[in-house]
């Protein structure tokens, strides 16, 4: 019975025990599974068809059809083990309900994915009527596929789960805390940020799982022509350090990996791996990240390849005297925090004589960079797991649990007003999220998660 995926179905009112009793003495149970089992052999019958169809390509240049189909291929393997994995796990529950969210997750992007191969498709005249045949095919298949989640068994039994998580806060709350102040309004264009909906993207760098650190996100003041791209820095040294940052021409050539421009840091610059910690961002065409073995902030200009930096403050932390953290954990390498919003780059670090708490700095454009305005908060940086910014707000995250990460903490650079009670909740595809930024141009939050890359869409209201 567990042969198939049907184990998720084994809530006990999808399968059926019809009992009966022959000649008196033998009795004849037969167990009758109600909902069809998942068709495993259906996914794979796609899956090779994809991969012959990428077979039967000349690749010999890189196509646009060329990656959405390697793309087609990769989320199909992803599927597949994501498919296998939730048939070992026997809970059922949470983790079973986990998986088939992933699962949702890579459908939906499978189907986005054929949607843009036809589209390709029908504009590439060269290509063979039989692989267009094939992709519609595997499109109708897929469709079927997705079919399968109607019954949407797991989905609500985590709605419920939800519910009723949300009832016990909600009680908690009736009993335990005033109304919350009301929000208010601010000068940004877009109105407030209140809300993060997604994972709009979730994926595996091309990396694998190799590195469970790093960063990724589209510069919000791009160089002309390079407006599509995305970087990606991937701590490629002992979970701590990196020399390079490396390019993708578009979303889905980052998203299935392929086609990557690498720009490396000289070693002189001043040592072989001189970015330390992942919460590096790109703005302007040039990667600001912390300097090794030093707290001060470093600038490295993608098109020339020089590097500038300009020193925080004395006493400031580095080398893991003030990272962020949750209970007895802390996120390595993580004393500087840098983000970027609507104005531009800040930085967010600590020092003993704000006894740890959470002091943010403008970062100045000019050559070198420099210090702009800076707020001391009372935010303590241990009881954070990242922060960014939003229209000249400070956010910080807090890890509540597996699957959920809270925006619980804002500070407004304006009013100098702090909140602790947001409770802006983001969903976790992985457990620890070690880099989060928000890009101003497409509104959308980058967060690099235990080798995954994973976008969201912030909210304005
Ligand atoms: C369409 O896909 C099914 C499996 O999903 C396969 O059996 C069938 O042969 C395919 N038809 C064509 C024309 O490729
Ligand atoms: C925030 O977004 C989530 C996910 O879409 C949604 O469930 C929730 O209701 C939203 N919360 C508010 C306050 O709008
Ligand atoms: C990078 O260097 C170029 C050439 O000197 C300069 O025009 C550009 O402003 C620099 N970028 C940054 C962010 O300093």
């Amino acid at each position: 019975m567990k042969s198939s995926l049907s184990f998720v179905w084994t809530a006990a009112f999808f399968l059926a025990l019809f009992s009966q009793c022959v000649s008196g003495k033998d009795c004849v149970c037969e167990l009758k599974n109600l909902v069809r089992p998942f068709p495993v052999e259906k996914l794979d019958s796609i899956r090779t068809a994809a991969n012959q169809c990428v077979k039967s390509m000349n690749a010999a240049e890189l196509l646009e059809v060329d990656v959405l189909m390697l793309g087609l291929q990769r989320r199909l393997e992803q599927l597949e083990k994501s498919v296998s994995v939730l048939e070992k796990e026997d809970d059922g529950d949470l983790y079973g309900a986990v998986s088939l969210r992933i699962i949702e997750l890579e459908l939906a992007e499978v189907l986005e994915l054929m949607g843009k191969l036809q589209k390709t498709i029908n504009s590439h005249k060269q290509l063979s009527e039989s692989t267009a045949t094939k992709v519609k095919n595997m499109t109708e298949g897929m469709q079927e596929l997705e079919a399968f989640d109607l019954s949407h068994v797991v989905s609500k039994q985590r709605e419920n789960q939800r519910i009723k998580r949300d009832l016990a806060e909600c009680q908690h709350e009736l009993q335990a805390t005033p109304q919350p102040p009301a929000p208010r309004p601010r000068r940004c264009p877009q109105g407030q940020f209140v809300n993060v909906t997604g994972p709009r993207t979730y994926a595996l760098t091309q990396y694998g799982t190799s590195y469970y650190y790093g960063a990724w996100g589209k510069d919000p003041k791009p160089a002309p022509g390079k407006e599509d791209m995305y970087w990606l820095v991937a701590l490629t040294s002992s979970n701590a350090f990196a020399n390079y940052v490396r390019h993708y021409s578009s979303l889905s050539t980052i998203l299935v990996g392929v086609g990557p421009v690498d720009t490396v840091i000289s070693s002189s610059n001043p040592t072989t791996n001189t970015i330390i910690g992942p919460n590096v961002v790109q703005y302007g065409n040039a990667l600001y990240y912390s300097c090794y073995n030093s707290p001060s902030v470093c600038r490295f200009n993608i098109s020339t390849r020089s590097i500038s930096n300009t020193p925080l403050p004395q006493n400031s932390g580095f080398n893991n005297k003030f990272p962020f953290g949750y209970l007895d954990t802390t996120y390595i390498y993580t004393d500087l925090d840098f983000a970027t919003d609507e104005s531009g780059v800040w930085v967010v670090y600590t020092a003993p004589d704000n006894f740890g708490n959470v002091i943010l700095s403008e970062v100045k454009e000019g050559s070198p960079p420099s210090l702009g305005r800076t707020w001391r908060t009372s935010l303590h940086k241990r009881t954070a797991t990242n922060t960014f910014m939003v229209c000249g707000v400070l956010y910080a995250t807090r890890f509540l649990d597996k699957q959920t990460e809270e925006i619980f903490y804002s500070f407004d650079t304006e009013t100098r007003e702090e909140r602790y009670d947001l409770k802006i909740h983001i969903k976790k595809m992985q457990t620890n999220i070690q880099s989060l930024n928000y890009n101003p141009r497409d509104r959308m939050l980058y967060a690099y998660s235990d080798s995954y890359i994973v976008s969201y869409d912030a909210v304005f209201q």
